[in-house]
């Protein structure tokens, strides 16, 4: 039997309160012979407070060692002083910059029993399904200069730097054109190129590559600004979005609030194929952060971070029928009413982290 050796990194705030929930379904699989293999580590704030830094030198070591790496929620205000360089997220980007995971899947699907649970109208949101494609290990996240600098007259200058290369925006280009062939063969490229130099450049790349590659499939540019308004507009148009760093992060959040909460966002980092080995580096992380408004009160969804192991599943370790197993369950669940306060309608019951996981495994214990 082939065993997945998994990172599991649950950070702060409800970042282990969610991260506990998935454990209970790993343990769920493995009891049922999926070979799962789990260490645990430290990032973020609390590695911070261990070690000094927001990720240790073993724990990254770990990460490039495993399968996948299941990753919680990192920052809050405990840490709001610490030094620029070990504040709890820059553990989060140097895993995405050292393991090369440079193309982040964030799909926004909107259960059905959820379409009313969104601020827009059910039949803005009901049936949505889009792919948000958001480069993730380049732009102005990691571009340099990044720094204050302070000048002769004691003024100061702040400066970051959006930078992109050839290679960087053909990579995640093609990411977005293979996955909309196995979807509704539609690509929506958002950037500023009425702007940026960068803007111009990645519509230059992406139309290269459209028109050798994958011609077959529809190609539309959009305006960053007029994409964040479409979304919420009339979010069906879209499929697959392709962007940059910082546009995705914006936009994704944004999407999220389309499927009810920003609880219910799963994602994937992934790296490039080994040729070799066919394997890629992977990380799997909830859209949201550690939410420390609710942190400790056992009130966060954990589906984010549930349907984050799903996706493990389903792009690291080809358990297709496991992972559709546990969306189903995920279905199932919400469609009988059991939902955390986030997504609980007017007049609904709302229940805990624990009690909506437990009845996930229900639902899995049912179905098997
Ligand atoms: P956040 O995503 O933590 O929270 C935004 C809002 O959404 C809050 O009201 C929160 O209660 C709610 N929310 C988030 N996740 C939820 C869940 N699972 N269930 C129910 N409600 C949920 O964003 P923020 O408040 O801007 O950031 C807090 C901290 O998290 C910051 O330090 C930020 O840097 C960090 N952050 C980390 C990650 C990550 O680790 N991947 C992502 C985003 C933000
Ligand atoms: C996300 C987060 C991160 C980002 C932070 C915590 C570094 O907001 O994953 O969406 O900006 O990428
Ligand atoms: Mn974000």
């Amino acid at each position: 039997m082939a065993t997945h050796k998994l990172l599991l990194l649950p950070g702060d705030g409800i970042g282990p309160e969610v991260m506990h929930e998935v454990e209970k379904i790993v343990e769920w699989f493995r009891k049922r012979g999926v070979g799962f293999e789990t260490e645990t580590d430290l990032v973020g704030g609390t590695a911070y407070d261990a070690h000094g830094a927001a990720i240790s030198e073993q724990a990254m070591e770990r990460a490039q060692d495993a399968d996948a790496v299941l990753f919680g929620a990192v920052g809050g205000p405990k840490w709001d002083g610490v030094p620029y360089a070990v504040r709890p997220e820059a553990g989060l980007l140097r895993l995405r910059k050292d393991l090369g995971l440079f193309a982040n899947l964030r799909p926004a699907i909107c259960y059905p029993a959820l379409a009313d649970a969104s601020s827009l109208k059910r039949e803005v949101v009901e049936g949505l399904d889009i792919m948000i494609v958001r480069e993730l290990t380049g732009g102005v996240y990691f571009g340099e200069p990044k720094e204050i600098v302070t000048l002769e007259d004691g003024s100061q200058r702040a400066v970051d730097t959006q930078l992109y290369t050839t290679k960087e925006v053909e990579r995640i280009t093609r990411v977005a054109f293979d996955l909309a062939k196995k979807r509704r063969n539609k690509v929506s490229s958002a950037e500023k190129s009425n702007v940026m130099k960068t803007g111009v450049f990645w519509r230059q790349v992406v139309t290269r590559i459209h028109k050798a590659e994958f011609s077959d499939v529809e190609l539309e540019h959009v305006l960053a600004d007029n994409c964040a308004m479409q979304l919420v507009r009339n979010p069906k148009q879209f499929d697959v979005i392709v962007t940059d760093n910082l546009f995705g992060d914006i936009l994704s959040d944004i999407a999220a609030m389309l499927t009810g909460s920003l609880g219910m966002l799963p994602s994937a980092s992934l790296g490039a194929e080994d040729p070799k080995t066919g394997s890629r580096k992977a990380l799997y992380e909830p859209v949201h952060g550690s939410a420390p408004d609710i942190a400790g009160k056992g009130l966060a969804n954990p589906i984010a971070m549930i349907g984050s192991f799903g996706m493990a599943l389903r792009y690291s370790f080809g358990l297709l029928e496991e992972a559709d197993r546990l969306d189903d369950a995920i279905a199932r669940v919400l469609a009988s009413g059991t939902r955390t306060k986030d997504i609980a309608g007017p007049g609904m019951n709302a229940v805990g982290t624990k009690e909506l996981g437990d009845a996930i495994i229900k639902e899995l214990d049912a179905r098997s």
